[in-house]
C-alpha cells in the first residue's frame, strides 16, 4: 500500500476533533485522560464500550487479569463506533505526550500514516522473535501493521466488512432469494419497499456506517483489483466505474430507514434483528451484537451473505495494539500484548465480538458457523483493504472522505462527491 506523508495534518485534524469529542455524554468506561503508564498498571484504549463492543474486551480484560494478578488494567475505552470519538481523543493524548499503555489501532494505513509516521510506535521486531510470532498472523497482516522491515503492532482479530446480514422471517415471508448482484440487490429492495418494510438499515448518526456502505458498492461494482487500484492513486475517483458506483450507492439510499441519521450501527442493527428492516451492510460485529446482545439466533433469526457483487473478495478490518513511544512502563505493556497475541485470548474475545482470530493457529471449534465460514472465506477470498475502518487511507484522508459522503446522503451530487474524493487526495 502506498505512503503519503499526511499525518500532520491527520493529528491535527483529529486534535481539532478531539474538542467537540471531550464533551461527548457517553464516554464508557473511562475517559480518556487519566493516564495509565504507572508501574502495575496497563491502561487499554477503545471505543469497545457497550451493546456488542464490550463484551470480548471484558472478556480479555478478565483473562489477562487471572494470568497477571500483580497487573492492574484501566478500561479506558471512549463511546463511538470505529473510532468516532475515540480517535479524537487519542490524538490530543498522543501530542501531549500522554499516550495510554497501548491502544486499538488499525492495521494498515491508520497505524502507519498516523502513528508509526509520526514517530510515535516502538518497533516490536524483537517481541515478534522472542514470543516466535512471525509466521502465527497471515502474511498480509503482518505486512499492514509494518513499515520499512519493522513490525508495529499485535493483531487481536479480523472483522469482514463485506457482509450483509439479514432477516430470515422477512426473506422467507415475502419469498425472497438472497441477491449476488447489485441488480438483484436493487430488485429484493424494491419488493420490500412496496411491501413498507424498510429494504436496508443504516444508522449513520456518526457518517463512516454511510462510508462502509460505499465502499462496498465500490468493491461490488470495481472488482478487487481496480478497487486496490483506487487507494494506489493508480484510478481517478473520477472514472466512469466511481461514478457509476456512486450513482449506484445514491440509488440504495433510496432504501433506507428514513430516520437513519438519528441511529447509530447497533440500534440501525437492531431493526433487523426485529424484524422492521431486512438487511444491514455492516462488519461482522454486527454478528457479535445480534448474537450475544440480542440474543438471536443465526440461521435461525439472521443469516448472512457477502455483499452483492463481492463475492469471492474479503474486505479487511483488524484491530490491533501496539506500544506507543515514551509510556513509564514498556515492559509491562509487553506482557499485554503478549497474552492479547496467544490463541487462547483471541479465542475468549472473538467469538463475543463476532470477528474471527488473528492467530492462524487458534481453535476453529471456539467459532460458530457464522465464524467458521469467515475463517474460510479469509483464506481463500481476494483481500481488499476497507477505507472506513483506516486500512486503505490515512486517517487525514478518511476524515475528509466521511464529510464528503456525509453531504453525499442528503444532496446526491455525484460530481462534486467524486471530486470531493479525489481533491482529498492532495490535502
Ligand atoms: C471498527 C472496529 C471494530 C468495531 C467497529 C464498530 O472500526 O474495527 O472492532 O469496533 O468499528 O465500532
Amino acid at each position: 500500500m502506498k505512503r503519503t506523508y499526511k499525518f500532520l495534518f491527520s493529528i491535527a485534524a483529529l486534535g481539532l476533533l478531539a474538542t467537540a469529542c471531550n464533551a461527548d455524554e457517553d464516554t464508557g468506561a473511562g475517559n480518556g485522560s487519566s493516564g495509565g503508564n504507572d508501574q502495575g498498571e496497563i491502561e487499554i484504549f477503545s471505543w469497545w464500550t457497550g451493546a456488542g463492543e464490550e463484551d470480548g474486551l471484558l472478556a480479555l480484560i478478565d483473562y489477562f487479569e487471572e494470568e497477571y494478578p500483580e497487573l492492574t488494567v484501566v478500561n479506558a475505552a471512549v463511546a463511538g463506533g470505529a473510532g468516532t470519538n475515540a480517535k479524537a481523543v487519542l490524538a490530543t493524548r498522543m501530542q501531549g505526550n500522554d499516550p495510554p499503555s497501548t491502544f486499538q489501532v488499525h492495521a494498515g494505513e491508520e497505524l502507519i500514516q498516523t502513528w508509526v509516521a509520526a514517530g510515535m510506535m516502538e518497533p516490536l521486531n524483537e517481541f515478534y522473535d522472542e514470543h516466535d510470532l512471525l509466521d502465527k498472523f497471515p502474511e498480509e497482516l503482518i505486512e499492514m501493521v509494518s513499515d520499512e522491515g519493522d513490525i508495529y503492532s499485535v493483531p487481536m482479530n479480523i472483522h469482514r466488512s463485506n457482509v450483509v446480514f439479514y432477516n430470515r422471517s422477512v426473506f422467507e415471508e415475502h419469498n425472497l432469494e438472497i441477491p449476488t448482484s447489485l441488480e438483484e440487490l436493487m430488485d429484493v429492495a424494491e419488493t420490500l419497499q412496496d411491501a413498507d418494510i424498510t429494504p436496508i438499515a443504516l444508522g449513520d448518526q456518526e457518517p463512516w456506517t454511510a462510508t462502509h456502505l460505499f465502499e462496498n458498492v465500490l468493491l461490488a461494482e470495481l472488482g478487487p483489483d481496480s478497487y486496490n487500484r483506487l487507494w494506489q492513486g493508480e484510478l481517478s475517483f473520477e472514472d466512469e466505474s466511481v461514478v457509476q458506483a456512486a450513482n449506484q450507492f445514491a440509488e440504495l439510499l433510496d432504501y433506507v430507514n428514513p430516520d437513519h441519521a438519528s441511529r447509530n450501527w447497533q440500534d440501525s442493527a437492531q431493526l433487523v434483528g426485529e424484524g422492521e428492516a431486512a438487511m444491514i451492510n455492516m462488519g461482522d460485529w454486527a454478528h457479535g451484537y445480534l448474537l450475544n446482545d440480542l440474543d438471536l439466533e443465526v440461521n435461525e433469526d439472521y443469516g448472512y451473505f457477502p455483499f452483492p457483487g463481492t463475492e469471492g473478495s474479503f474486505n479487511v478490518v483488524s484491530d490491533t495494539f501496539g506500544l506507543p513511544t515514551g509510556v513509564e512502563n514498556p515492559d509491562e505493556v509487553k506482557e499485554f500484548l503478549s497474552v492479547l497475541a496467544t490463541p487462547e485470548a483471541q479465542d475468549i474475545f472473538n467469538p463475543l465480538k463476532g470477528g474471527i482470530p488473528a492467530r492462524v493457529d487458534a481453535d476453529e471449534s471456539q467459532y460458530d458457523v457464522y465464524g467458521q465460514s469467515a475463517i474460510d472465506d479469509f483464506r481463500n477470498g481476494v483481500l481488499t483493504p476497507s477505507l472506513a475502518h483506516g486500512s486503505a487511507m490515512s486517517e487525514g484522508y478518511l476524515t475528509q472522505a466521511n464529510q464528503a459522503v456525509n453531504i453525499f446522503v442528503t444532496q446526491k451530487d455525484v460530481d462534486r462527491f467524486v471530486e470531493s474524493l479525489e481533491s482529498a487526495r492532495d490535502e
